[in-house]
C-alpha cells in the first residue's frame, strides 16, 4: 500500500520492481567485463535459462478465505530466528560491482539493513573481518573455496570462525573453472588480474607463501597454484575438523549426496548449480530440490536445505519453499540491486523480493511458512 500511495502522491519507486529491468539497468551501469562475467554462464546458457524457466512449471493453487492480517515467513537457522528465509548467495565479484570497489562491505551493509544474512565469498575485495563488521547484528555465514595447502584453508576457516561469522559454506562444484564462452572470448577471469583477492593477500599463510611485499604477478600466480582443491568424500572428516562452525555443502544435487554428506556429520545442505554458470547441460536446479528435501528429512534430524539458482520473485521464493527448501538465496539480483543503486538499490531488491512473497501468501491463503508444502503446487507441465 504505501508504495501504490507513493506512486500516486507522484513519488515513485527509485529502482526497477521487475528482473528484466533490473537486470537491463545493471547492465548498462556495469563496465563490460564485469558484464558477461555476472550476467553469462556455461556453454550456451541452456542450464542457466532452465533455473528460471523450471519455476514456471509449477503453479501455486490458491485457497480463499484463509485470510490473515500478519503473516510468518520467519524461519530457524542453526539457532538464529530470521524474519524472512532470504539469504544473499555468495558473489565472487560483488566487491566490484559498486563505484568504490568496496562492494562486500556494501553487501554486508545490505544484510545489516534488511536482516537477510550475507554469505560471504572467499573472493572479496575486502577482508572476510571487514565485511562481517559490517553486517550489523544479521547473522553472517562464510562461504570457503577450498585452497590446495591445508594450512591455508584452516586459516581461512579459523579467520571466519574468529570473526564471527555463524557458519562454514563449503562450495564443491567450482574446483575447476566453468567453460563459460562468454568469458573465455574476452580473456576475463578477474582473479587473474588480481582482483578479489583479499582474503588471500590478508591471510598470514598466503604471505608465507609469497614472501613479504609480493608484486601482483606473484600474487596471480600463487594463487593460481591453490585454486581448485579436488576433494572427495575422504576429506569429508579434515573439512569436519576444521571447525565448530555449522558446515553447509553448497552444491548438492543428487539425493545421495545429500545422504552421504549427512553421514559425513555436515550440518546443512546448499541445493545449487551455481547459477548455471559451473557447467551446461544439466537441469534446472529447482528440479532437484525435492530429490534433495526427501533425502534430507529421510535421515532425520532438522538440517535446513538452504536453495538457489534462478530465483527472480517472490512467487520464486513461494515456489521453493513449497518444495521444501529452509532458506532461499538469490545471487545475481542483489548483485544488480548493487551495481544499479547501490546500498539502497541492492535493500530495495530484496525488501521487494520479501513483499512480493508476503502478498503471494495473503492473497494465495498461506499464511505461514509452515503452510506451504507441497500440496500447495501443480505441476503444470512434465
Ligand atoms: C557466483 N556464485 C558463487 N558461488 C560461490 O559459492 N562462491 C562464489 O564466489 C561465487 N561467485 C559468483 C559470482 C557471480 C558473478 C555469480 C553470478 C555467482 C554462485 C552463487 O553463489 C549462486 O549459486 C548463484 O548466483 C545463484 O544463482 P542466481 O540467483 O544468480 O541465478
Amino acid at each position: 500500500i504505501e508504495l501504490y500511495l507513493g506512486a500516486l502522491g507522484g513519488v515513485l519507486p527509485a529502482h526497477p520492481l521487475t528482473h528484466a529491468e533490473l537486470e537491463a539497468g545493471a547492465l548498462a551501469v556495469l563496465p563490460p567485463e564485469l558484464r558477461t562475467y555476472v550476467a553469462g554462464g556455461a556453454g550456451d546458457e541452456a542450464t542457466q535459462r532452465a533455473n528460471v524457466t523450471a519455476f514456471e512449471r509449477w503453479a501455486l493453487v490458491p485457497r480463499m478465505l484463509n485470510a490473515r492480517t500478519e503473516r510468518d515467513l520467519s524461519v530457524e537457522l542453526f539457532g538464529k530466528h530470521l524474519a524472512s528465509p532470504l539469504m544473499m548467495a555468495p558473489v565472487g565479484v560483488v566487491g566490484l560491482c559498486t563505484l568504490d570497489q568496496h562492494g562486500d562491505v556494501h553487501a554486508a551493509e545490505v544484510s545489516a539493513a534488511t536482516g537477510v544474512p550475507l554469505i560471504g565469498s572467499t573472493l572479496m575485495s575486502d577482508p572476510l573481518e571487514d565485511v562481517v563488521a559490517a553486517t550489523g547484528d544479521t547473522p553472517a555465514w562464510f562461504q570457503l573455496y577450498t585452497p590446495k595447502s591445508r594450512e591455508l584453508a584452516a586459516s581461512l576457516v579459523s579467520r571466519a570462525e574468529r570473526a564471527g561469522y555463524d557458519a562454514l559454506v563449503v562450495t564443491l562444484d567450482t574446483w575447476v573453472p566453468g567453460w563459460r564462452p562468454r568469458d573465455l572470448a574476452s580473456g576475463n577471469f578477474p582473479q587473474l588480474r588480481g582482483k578479489a583477492l583479499a582474503n588471500y593477500t590478508s591471510d598470514p599463510v598466503f604471505a608465507e607463501m609469497t614472501g613479504p611485499d609480493p608484486d601482483p604477478a606473484t600474487v596471480v600466480f600463487t594463487w593460481v597454484g591453490q585454486f581448485g582443491n579436488p576433494l572427495t568424500w575422504d576429506d569429508l572428516p579434515w573439512l569436519r575438523s576444521l571447525t565448530d562452525l555449522p558446515i553447509v555443502l553448497k552444491g548438492i544435487c543428487h539425493p545421495d549426496d545429500a545422504r552421504r554428506a549427512l553421514d559425513g556429520g555436515v550440518d546443512g545442505i546448499y541445493c545449487s548449480n551455481h547459477g548455471g554458470r559451473q557447467a551446461n547441460g544439466g537441469g534446472a536446479a529447482l528440479d532437484w530440490l525435492p530429490g534433495v528435501v526427501d533425502a534430507v528429512a529421510a535421515h532425520g534430524g532438522d538440517a535446513p536445505v538452504v536453495f538457489d539458482s534462478g530465483v527472480r520473485s517472490g512467487a520464486d521464493v513461494v515456489k521453493a519453499l513449497a518444495l521444501g527448501a529452509t532458506a532461499v538465496a538469490v545471487g545475481r539480483p542483489y548483485v544488480y540491486g548493487l551495481a544499479l543503486g547501490g546500498v539502497p538499490g541492492a535493500v530495495h531488491v530484496l525488501r521487494a523480493l520479501q513483499a512480493e512473497t508476503d502478498l503471494i501468501m495473503a492473497v494465495d491463503g498461506y499464511p505461514n511458512r509452515a503452510d506451504l508444502t507441497r500440496d500447495a503446487l501443480v505441476r503444470t507441465m512434465p
